[in-house]
């Protein structure tokens, strides 16, 4: 049987009215992920957590938080920029776009995208994926602003999204994706995640990536790790929902949020310290973890860039750029691309 099939019948599908439908991975198969990726990767001299497990309703809930804080620009800078892209976006769509967003969290920026497609067709097709549940909350707030509003939601990873997306049909799709959240892929792994999105890609469908730009150290450390210590709390709720899920006992009391900025490396690199000597039980991942005091788990990389790293890395990505979009301070890009063969 091929992954597709096999990741199919994986599904459950939920149909909550005639406008609504998601699609989500049985929660057995979820919670063993979970259980066997937190057992390869915190049994490693250096200990990780991918950032993917942030996302629980609780992480979720606390990333909302965040996107508000004084020292959190990125939301408020991308959002502003999404504003000058507005009136443009309409020369770019020239027929029925399905808008596929990857990541959609709150689906807060997403209403600007939508205010527009709206406004130029009667129906419009909304495909959000999200690892998170928060994406049926999301989709039934869409709803109540957007008669017109077709949803099709798939709880899972952006790569399994996307595979599912590209034996879905042939509409044309503008696929988005906002919120620097690529930049939390090591630089390998973004490039081949780049590949699989352009392989995913029709001619005619359109890519538009937010990504944050290179400033200020001092403006990015506080970005994440801002002086209410909601970061700190999105952080540390990665070892509670472990506890929860997978039966372990971190006391989150023997932990802190550390964030620094590598500038050689271009990221700000998050983790959790230990504060003592102690040992960690995680049952369903089968795990007795010892930890030194000031050991290290790396929980995220955030890459920041020069524009024209992102445009290099765009074109090696097999990726036509149409426009780059700045707000006044160059804080933060948008930009849109299409695959290279397109004219
Ligand atoms: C940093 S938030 C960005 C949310 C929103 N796009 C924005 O710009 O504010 C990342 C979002 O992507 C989701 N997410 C994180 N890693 C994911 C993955 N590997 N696959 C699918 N969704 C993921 C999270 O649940 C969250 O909603």
């Amino acid at each position: 049987m091929s992954n597709t099939i096999q990741k199919n019948l994986n599904y459950k599908k939920y149909v909550v009215s005639s406008k609504l439908q998601y699609f989500k991975l049985h929660s057995s198969k979820t919670e063993k992920t979970f259980a066997e990726e937190i057992s390869s990767s915190l049994n490693h001299d250096s200990k990780f957590i991918n950032p993917k497990f942030f996302y629980d309703k609780k992480g979720s809930d606390l990333f909302e938080k965040i996107c508000s804080l004084p020292e959190y620009y990125l939301t408020r800078t991308e959002i502003s920029i999404l504003r000058k892209f507005q009136p443009e976006l309409s020369s770019y769509i020239d027929e029925n776009f399905r808008l596929v967003e990857l990541g959609s969290g709150t689906s807060v920026k997403t209403r600007l995208i939508l205010d527009v497609l709206t406004q130029l067709h009667d129906s419009v097709d909304y495909f959000p994926i999200d690892i998170s549940e928060i994406l049926t909350e999301s989709s039934e707030e869409l709803l109540k602003n957007y008669a017109g509003l077709h949803i099709t939601g798939i709880i899972d990873t952006y790569e399994d999204g996307l595979e599912f997306l590209k034996n879905f049909d042939k509409k044309k799709n503008l696929i988005i994706f906002l919120g620097s959240s690529f930049g939390n892929f090591s630089p390998n792994d973004g490039f081949e995640f780049l590949q699989k999105i352009n392989s995913t890609m029709k001619s005619g469908d359109l890519f538009l990536i937010g990504l944050d730009l290179i400033k200020d150290k001092q403006i990015l450390e506080s970005a994440y790790d801002d002086s209410q210590g909601v970061t700190a709390k999105f952080n540390l709720n990665i070892l509670s929902r472990i506890n929860a899920e997978l039966d372990a006992d971190f006391n989150l009391k023997n932990f802190s949020h550390l964030a620094i900025y590598n500038e050689e490396k271009q990221r700000i690199e998050m983790y959790l310290k230990s504060l003592v000597n102690q040992s960690v039980v995680v049952s369903k991942s089968n795990l007795l973890l010892n930890f030194k005091k000031d050991e290290l788990i790396h929980t995220e990389h955030s890459h920041k860039y020069k524009l024209s790293q992102i445009h290099e890395l765009l074109d090696s990505a097999g990726f036509q750029i149409k426009h780059t979009w700045l707000d006044d301070n160059k804080y933060f890009s948008l930009t849109l691309v299409s695959i290279k063969s397109d004219p």
